[in-house]
C-alpha cells in the first residue's frame, strides 16, 4: 500500500500540522523526513492545543506509529522536553509509538552556537534562521563529521532515555508498506525554503520538497501515491529573503492578516511578514513536487477584506489581479455551498490559475473547521 506526502507549498507555516492531524487516523504511521525543531506544527483538537517541533503530528492519535526519519536533525534535549510535555497531558509516548532513525543526525550545543555566530557574521545579509543549530548540524552531516542517533551511547543521559526509540526506520517503513499499511509523510518548512529549489541562500538547509521525502526516509518513488500541497489563502514568510507579494507593514491589510491569522512564529515567536497569494511561486511548488491534490488553509482570515489581490506575474512583469472580498464570516463552514459567493469565486480563480483542483479548504484552526471533498 502507498505512502502519501504532505508538503508546504509556500514558505512554511501553511497549516500542515492541522492537515496531518485531520488525516492521521487513516494511516498506520506518520513520518517526519526533513528539518528539525526549526519547525513548529500547531494542532488544535479535542485534546487541547499542541505545538510540536520534532515529534510528528500523528502522536495525538492512538494506534499511529510516529517516526522521525533519517533526513531529520535532532536536538535530543528538545526531543526529551517535547516527550515530557506530551506525557504531562496524558499522551502516551514510548518506543512503541515513537521511533527514531539510527541515521538521523544529532544537533549538539556547538551547532546552536555556530548558528548564532554565522548569523552575526552575515551582518546585513543574515538569513534570519530560527537559531536552532539546523544549518551547522547539516553542514557536519555533509562534511561527514556529524554524529548520528546510532552514536548516542556517547551521551549516556540521552542514550538512557532515547536509546529504546532508535532503530532502522527505513526497514520499519518497508515492512509496514509491504504489509499493505498506509503511511503519511509529514513535510516541514515549505517548498520555497528548500535548499535546492527555494530562494537560495534564504532557505533552510534540507530538502523540504518531494525528493527529501524519499532520501529522508529511504522509501522509493513507487511507494508514493498522493503528494498533497498545503497553501495558505494568502502568504507569509518568517526571516529574511525575497517575498514578491509582501504587503507593506504599515498597510492595514498586513495588520489584518497578522492579527487575524495569528501570524507569529510557533518556534521563535517572530512576527511573520504577510502578503498576497503568489501564483508564480505556487506553480513553482506544484512543478517541483508534482502535487496532485492541494489544500487552501486559513480562508477565514480573509473575511472582511474588501479587495483581495493575487500576484499573477506574466512574462516576469509584476501584475496583480484584484478580486472582490466578502463581509460574511466563513469561520467553521463545513459545506462548500455555504461559502459566500465571492469566496467561491476566489477559490475558483485559484483553481483555474494553478490548474489544479482544491481538495481541502480550511475555515478555522480546529479539526472539524474544514471543507473536504
Ligand atoms: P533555519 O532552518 O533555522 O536554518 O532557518 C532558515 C530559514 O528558514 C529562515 O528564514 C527561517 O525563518 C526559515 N524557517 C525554518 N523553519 C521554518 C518553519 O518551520 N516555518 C517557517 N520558516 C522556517
Amino acid at each position: 500500500m502507498p505512502a502519501d506526502v504532505i508538503i508546504g507549498g509556500q514558505w512554511g507555516d501553511e497549516g500542515k500540522g492541522k492537515i496531518v492531524d485531520l488525516l492521521a487516523s487513516k494511516y498506520s504511521a506518520v513520518v517526519r523526513f526533513s528539518g528539525g525543531n526549526n519547525a513548529g506544527h500547531t494542532v488544535i483538537n479535542d485534546l487541547g492545543e499542541f505545538k510540536l517541533h520534532l515529534i510528528p503530528s500523528g502522536i495525538l492519535h492512538d494506534n499511529v506509529t510516529c517516526i522521525i526519519g533519517n533526513g531529520c536533525v535532532i536536538d535530543p534535549k528538545v526531543l526529551l522536553y517535547e516527550i515530557d510535555k506530551l506525557k504531562d497531558v496524558g499522551i502516551k509516548v514510548s518506543p512503541k509509538n515513537l521511533m527514531i532513525s539510527d541515521k538521523a543526525h544529532i544537533i549538539l550545543p556547538r551547532h546552536i552556537e555556530k548558528d548564532s555566530e554565522q548569523e552575526k557574521a552575515r551582518g546585513d545579509f543574515k538569513i534570519g534562521t530560527t537559531g536552532r543549530g539546523i544549518g551547522p548540524a547539516y553542514m557536519d552531516k555533509v562534511a561527514r563529521s556529524g554524529h548520528r542517533m546510532e552514536n548516542i551511547a556517547e551521551w549516556p543521559e540521552w542514550e538512557e532515555k532515547l536509546g529504546g526509540h532508535i532503530t532502522s526506520t527505513q526497514k520499519l517503513l518497508r515492512d509496514l508498506l509491504d504489509k499493505d499499511e498506509n503511511v503519511l509523510l509529514e513535510g516541514a518548512q515549505g517548498a520555497l525554503l528548500d535548499i535546492d529549489h527555494g530562494s537560495y541562500p534564504f532557505v533552510t538547509s534540507s530538502n523540504s520538497t518531494i525528493g527529501g521525502a524519499l532520501t529522508g526516509t529511504g522509501l522509493v518513488p513507487s511507494d508514493i501515491r498522493d503528494t498533497i500541497g498545503i497553501f495558505k489563502a494568502y502568504a507569509t514568510r518568517v526571516g529574511e529573503g525575497p517575498f514578491p507579494s509582501e504587503i507593506e507593514k504599515s498597510n492595514p491589510v498586513a495588520k489584518h492578516l497578522l492579527e487575524k491569522g495569528h501570524e507569529f512564529g510557533t518556534t521563535t515567536g517572530r512576527e511573520r511578514r504577510c502578503g498576497w497569494f503568489d501564483i508564480e511561486s505556487a506553480k513553482h511548488s506544484i512543478m517541483t513536487n508534482g502535487f496532485n491534490k492541494i489544500a487552501i488553509m486559513k480562508l477565514d482570515v480573509l473575511d472582511g477584506i474588501k479587495e483581495i489581490k493575487v500576484l499573477n506575474n506574466i512574462d516576469n512583469k509584476i501584475k496583480y489581479d484584484t478580486l472582490s472580498g466578502w463581509d460574511q464570516s466563513t469561520i467553521g463552514i463545513k459545506d462548500y455551498s455555504d461559502l459566500p459567493e465571492n469566496a467561491k469565486k476566489y477559490l475558483n480563480y485559484l483553481e483555474k490559475e494553478l490548474e489544479i483542483k482544491i481538495d481541502i479548504i480550511s475555515t478555522g484552526p480546529k479539526r472539524d473547521q474544514t471543507i473536504s471533498n
